[in-house]
């Protein structure tokens, strides 16, 4: 820890997130897959397409990776792959970033939704299952369906918030018993771990339900040089339905068995992601060594509660997100020191002015819209120092010890 007792002569800068650093380390082995592209001219589809999505599968411990265009296009597909039909109900929560819910009605279905765990900000089951038990019924023909929208509730999409896995064994348990796909949004939570005990095994995020939607957005654990996603899934059916759906609904070129989308991961940012993805335990690594550093200087901090991990639980830190009460004067305090933070998300999305037609107040989720005014997310990645922790830690201390000045 530092010794001086006046921080301003000490005063740094930390980014939230440093994505230059690690581009640096690559430059050469980034710059070929340029240089491939270009001399093969081989620019969508092809073997390196290939082995990225056979490399992720084997990552995450699925039988199949498609590689497309987006996290979004990624939960989109997925969920219209899965069977999710225009009509339909799918579940999530409202502590999301907007693509979770923008990606179920873009399937043609309506968002609905239940409260979050307070520790980790992940889908609460207890939420979920007096969700299904008060305000579904099996109609005549054995469909669940909402008692008072009168649809058909078919699919739970957990969001494995901040990297931290969503108590995946319950929610997967009431899926079975109310006969609803699971389609994760894993798109914070690459190489994230959940102890499974339905199988008695750690298991990959991304292979749990269904299917799994992930983003490669450049700020993501796992990121691209632009935009990019994948869903990954062990059905073969529904891995060569998203294959078709990303690409115009095509069997083959011109043969269309359906309308889709043009929704596909190009090959230069596939071969960008499969030089990364040998990088991303590593980095992963580092991020769990700076996580568990905020832990142990922040329990010097009153009235900071350091995010909890469950049993059975081993998150990636995509974000490290405190709580606090003094979360709007800590942010200033922070970024008058140099520091860089975020808030995600600072507004539920049943709140956000795009869902107002869903007529959903406030009070209607209270630990998510508890969590919205008191979170705050701490700079986070692998170029992220010890000592710069160490520094933003003693930022924090002092502030909220009322030594702020010191
Ligand atoms: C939880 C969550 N879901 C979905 C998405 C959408 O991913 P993309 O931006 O790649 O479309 C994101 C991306 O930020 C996300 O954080």
């Amino acid at each position: 820890m530092m010794s001086k007792t006046n921080l301003e002569p000490l005063r740094r800068e930390v980014p939230f997130l440093d994505l230059a650093s690690p581009h640096r380390e690559l430059e050469e082995e980034l710059t070929e897959v340029f240089r491939l592209a270009l001399r093969t001219a081989s620019f969508v589809g092809g073997k390196v397409l290939e082995r990225f999505e056979a490399d992720f599968a084997s990552y995450c411990g699925t039988n199949h990776c498609r590689g497309v265009g987006s996290g979004t296009d990624g939960l989109r597909f997925a969920l219209m792959a899965a069977g999710i039909c225009p009509g339909d109900i799918a579940v999530t929560v409202p502590n999301t970033f907007i693509a979770t819910t923008e990606a179920i009605t873009q399937a043609g279905a309506t968002a609905d939704f239940v409260d979050v765990l307070e520790a980790s900000g992940n889908m609460d089951p207890e939420k979920l299952r007096e969700y299904l038990e008060t305000r579904c019924y099996f109609d005549k023909s054995g469909r669940l369906t909402h008692r008072q929208k009168g649809r058909p509730v078919t699919a739970v999409v957990p969001v494995h918030l901040y990297g931290q896995p969503a108590e995946m064994d319950p929610i997967l348990d009431l899926a079975e018993k109310y006969g609803l796909k699971v389609i994760e949004d894993a798109c914070q939570a690459h190489g994230a771990e959940y102890f499974s005990r339905r199988q008695n095994r750690w298991k990959r995020i991304g292979s749990l339900g269904a299917a799994a939607a992930f983003s490669f957005y450049p700020g993501k654990n796992l990121g691209a040089c632009g935009e990019a996603g994948a869903v990954t899934t062990n059905d073969g059916a529904l891995s060569a339905k998203v294959g078709m759906i990303r690409d115009h609904g095509q069997v083959r070129k011109y043969h269309h068995d359906m309308e889709g989308y043009n929704g596909r991961l190009d090959a230069i940012q596939a071969g960008i992601l499969s030089v990364k993805l040998k990088h991303l335990s590593e980095w992963n690594r580092i991020r769990r060594e700076r996580a568990a550093l905020y832990n142990e200087l922040l329990g010097k901090a009153p009235g900071v509660i350091a995010p909890g991990v469950g049993p059975g639980m081993r998150p990636v830190w995509h974000l490290y997100v405190i709580r606090t009460q003094r979360r709007d004067e800590l942010q200033k305090h922070l970024g008058d020191h140099g520091v860089v933070t975020g808030l995600h998300y600072p507004v539920p999305l049943h709140l956000q002015k795009s869902y107002r037609p869903m007529n959903v107040g406030a009070g209607s989720y209270p630990v998510a819209e508890a969590a919205a005014r008191c979170i705050l997310s701490l700079p986070m990645g692998p170029a992220l120092t010890s000592s710069q922790v160490e520094y933003v830690c003693e930022l924090i201390v002092r502030f909220m010890s009322g030594r702020g000045g010191q």
